[in-house]
């Protein structure tokens, strides 16, 4: 299992790039689905993620070219509409075919995702959006069954709760259903917006998304096209911090301001500067005393579940108190104890995580244990006295492309251990 040595103390500094939106295209791989015709999709990073989905399209009858950052797929019959529990279990993001093989061949049969480290996660609203649809739904032996021999009929579906591959599922399978289909209380996030952008240039007819109330006119079939994949949010986040823990002066490009809105905004709270040189750019400089500031996370465009860890990271190096609620997953503190190893003052009480600061932290061996714990335990080890080594850096690779290589060139000490 690959290692990071990392040796804290060195202020980033240069230009930081980030890659296209694992979470976006995650789902715009599955789109592909529901065409014969060949999709070209650029921008993908190259992330373990999004290799076990390519794996998983191809088992299901797609062929799959990929040149660097660009995939072409094409899916001329679907051989085989499973989704089998030995690749699930690594990435439940592939719930994400179960809509589109719906809509595409009126069957599916999906391993349920089984337990996560950050929480229970449940795809259960996929599961009512699909029947709201018309799918008649069998879970047997660890699998859903889902079949729509007539094809799939529009309706309402309110999602009692904010998912956002729900939101994704639910709309691929929306596209190809006959009538309209409303989807209430959806996901804003922007991966579900680029989403819609894809499946619209291959002829679907959606309004609204990016809001909370989706309209999909389901369409007879859909064509191939080519599309780029919008830039990684979290990723960007992520470097924006370590802008901020180091002290340094770090510009993050090819990314998208508004995607990190929250983010800057909280920075800028604790006394951060951040400005936006340009359209595609923002910059960070930490030098000066940072001070605490409580975040609560919630749905986009609140502060992003996915940075909370980062942010606790953050807020361990920083003046004072901060109260850090964690509202959309029910076990994600698990970084904290791997900070408290390097010497953060964290406390855990349920949802909230008090954390004092500031604190000198002091390299350590700790274990990753799950994407973005693992990215907080990177910025740690970015400004803790002497080395850290990081065990089980498989979990990073799942979302961050080449980090070491891209933290390495801004001025980190950091490399990867085979
Ligand atoms: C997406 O996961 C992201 N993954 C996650 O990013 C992200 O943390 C999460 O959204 C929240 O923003 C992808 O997009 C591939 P949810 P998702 O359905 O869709 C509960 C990363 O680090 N829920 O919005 O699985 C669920 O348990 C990953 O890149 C149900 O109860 O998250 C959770 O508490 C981690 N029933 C809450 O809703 C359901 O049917 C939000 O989950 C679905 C969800």
């Amino acid at each position: 299992m690959d290692k990071f040595v990392i040796t804290g103390g060195t202020a980033l500094a240069g230009e930081i790039s980030a890659s296209g939106s694992k979470n976006s295209a995650l789902p715009a791989l599955a789109a592909a689905l529901l065409t014969e015709e060949p999709v070209a999709l650029h921008r993908i990073p190259r992330v373990r993620d999004i290799r076990t989905m390519q794996r998983l399209l191809v088992d299901i009858g797609s062929k799959v070219e990929v040149e660097g950052d660009r995939v072409r797929l094409e899916t001329p019959r679907v051989m085989c509409p499973e989704a089998p529990y030995e690749l699930v279990k690594t990435m439940r993001a592939s719930s994400l075919v179960l809509g589109p093989l719906v809509a595409r061949c009126g069957r599916a049969r999906v391993s349920l995702p089984g337990g996560c480290a950050i929480g229970a996660r449940p795809i259960n609203l996929h599961i009512f959006g699909l029947e709201q649809l018309g799918a008649r739904i069998n879970q047997a032996h660890g699998y859903i069954e889902a079949e729509a021999p007539e094809g799939l009929r529009g309706a309402v579906v309110h999602f009692d709760r904010i998912t956002v591959t729900g939101t994704e599922d639910l709309m691929m399978a929306a596209v190809l259903a006959k009538g309209e289909t409303v989807l209430r209380n959806a996901a804003r996030e922007p991966e579900v917006a680029d989403l819609a952008d894809l499946l619209v240039k291959m002829g679907a007819k959606i309004d609204g998304a990016g809001s909370s109330t989706i309209r999909i006119q389901g369409v007879e079939r859909l064509r191939g096209t080519e599309h780029t994949i919008i830039p990684d949010r979290i990723e960007a986040g992520t470097f924006l911090v370590a802008g901020a823990i180091t002290g340094g002066d770090l510009t993050v490009t090819g990314c998208n301001p508004d995607h990190v809105g929250a983010l800057v905004s909280k920075l800028q709270q604790t006394g951060a500067d951040v400005t936006q040189p340009d359209a595609t750019s923002v910059r960070v400089r930490g030098g000066g005393r940072l001070r605490s500031v409580d975040m609560t996370t919630e749905e986009y465009p609140g502060f992003a579940t996915d940075l909370q860890a980062q942010y606790m990271a953050l807020m361990t190096q920083v003046e004072g108190i901060a109260i850090i609620v964690e509202t959309i997953f029910e076990n994600r503190f698990m970084h904290a104890q791997e900070l408290a190893r390097m010497g953060a003052n964290i406390r855990l009480d349920g949802k909230q995580a008090i954390v004092a600061g500031p604190r000198a932290l002091t390299g350590a061996g700790v274990i990753a244990s799950d994407l973005r714990a693992s990215a907080s335990l990177v910025l740690a080890a970015l400004v803790a006295r002497g080395e850290t080594v990081i065990d089980r850096v498989y979990h990073i690779d799942r979302g961050y492309e080449r980090i070491e290589a891209k933290l390495a060139r801004v001025g980190a000490k950091i490399r990867r251990v085979e």
